[in-house]
């Protein structure tokens, strides 16, 4: 079992409610940046012997998040831990789980052999792709946020809505968010016309009056949820809600969703964002015992 957790910059609060859910120590890591901007890091606990996990979400800025969790995950090592665990809840570079045109580089892969070289362990939530987990040479797990979500969906009073994901690649989602809160699903077919611009075709359901829920893993520039937005609206949608796993927003994108008309934002603390009001701990601290 786990005894010690630590935590790498971009998921500092989370780190503390994982080891509060644990009732473990909680490392103390000092870091900061040399004059011409290398990476300082020192974690000040005691690792010989002990099961750590390190928690660090490669959002961005993600090359620096991501050399951040693999010098953590060497310095342990080296200092003689028993088992080390890398928890990403954010896989950044995802998206870029395979060759799209001849000659693309299979960052997910880079990445995943990576964390291979020097953790016994992976952990991660809602993979934009299962497949990147055979990318792994040791334990690589993945769990599912859903059911939080459902949770905030339920606590909230949303009743009687129908969910529905921006493409078929994110509609296992909304069956599964479905499923849990007992309303029906479906998904709009997407189709990428440039960076943040996509063209949405429409919903089989009768949206007419309805309560839509939009749920995707990730939220990124904004640009297909605002576009699913005009097209359920035109559907006869009412009030559109939208959730999102991992909150990437970057920029405006918040003001973006906003203003095409969603009413109610909300992510998990994956990525720290403004919108992170669901927390990822229990369901990490339950795959780390
Ligand atoms: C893509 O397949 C993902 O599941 C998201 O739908 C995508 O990353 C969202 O990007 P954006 O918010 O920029 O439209």
């Amino acid at each position: 079992m786990v005894d010690l957790i630590v935590s790498g910059s971009s998921c500092q609060v989370l780190s503390k409610e994982i080891s509060d859910e644990l009732n473990i120590e909680l490392a103390m890591v000092e870091s900061g940046r040399f004059p011409d901007g290398e990476l300082y890091l020192r974690v000040d606990s005691d690792i010989k012997g002990r099961d750590v996990a390190i928690v660090q979400s490669t959002s961005k800025h993600q090359d620096s998040n991501l050399f951040e969790l693999l010098s953590l995950l060497e310095t342990i090592k080296t200092e003689g831990a028993k088992e080390v665990t890398a928890v990403v809840p954010y896989f950044g570079y995802g998206r870029q789980d395979r060759s799209f045109a001849q000659g693309e580089a299979v960052t997910s892969r880079v990445i995943a052999e990576l964390i291979s070289k020097y953790a016994d362990k992976f952990i991660s939530l809602n993979l934009h792709k299962s497949t990147i987990l055979d990318f792994f040479d040791i334990e690589a797990i993945e769990g599912d946020v859903t059911p939080a979500i459902a949770e905030y969906y339920s606590t909230f009073g949303v009743k009687d809505a129908v969910i529905i994901s921006p493409d078929k690649g994110a509609s296992g989602l909304a069956k599964n968010l479905g499923k849990h809160l007992k309303c029906e699903y479906d998904y709009l077919e997407k189709k990428r016309i440039g960076p943040g611009r996509v063209k949405i075709m429409p919903s089989n359901i009768n949206l007419k009056g309805k309560n839509v829920i939009i749920y995707d893993d990730i939220i990124d520039s904004g640009g297909s949820i605002s576009e699913a937005v005009k097209l359920l609206h035109k559907q006869g949608a009412e009030n559109i809600l939208t959730a999102c796993i991992h909150p990437v927003l970057p920029n405006n994108a918040i003001t973006r969703l906003f203003t095409s008309g969603v009413v109610d934002l909300v992510g998990t603390n994956t990525i720290p964002s403004q919108i992170s009001f669901i927390t990822v701990a229990e369901i990490i601290s339950k795959m780390l015992k």
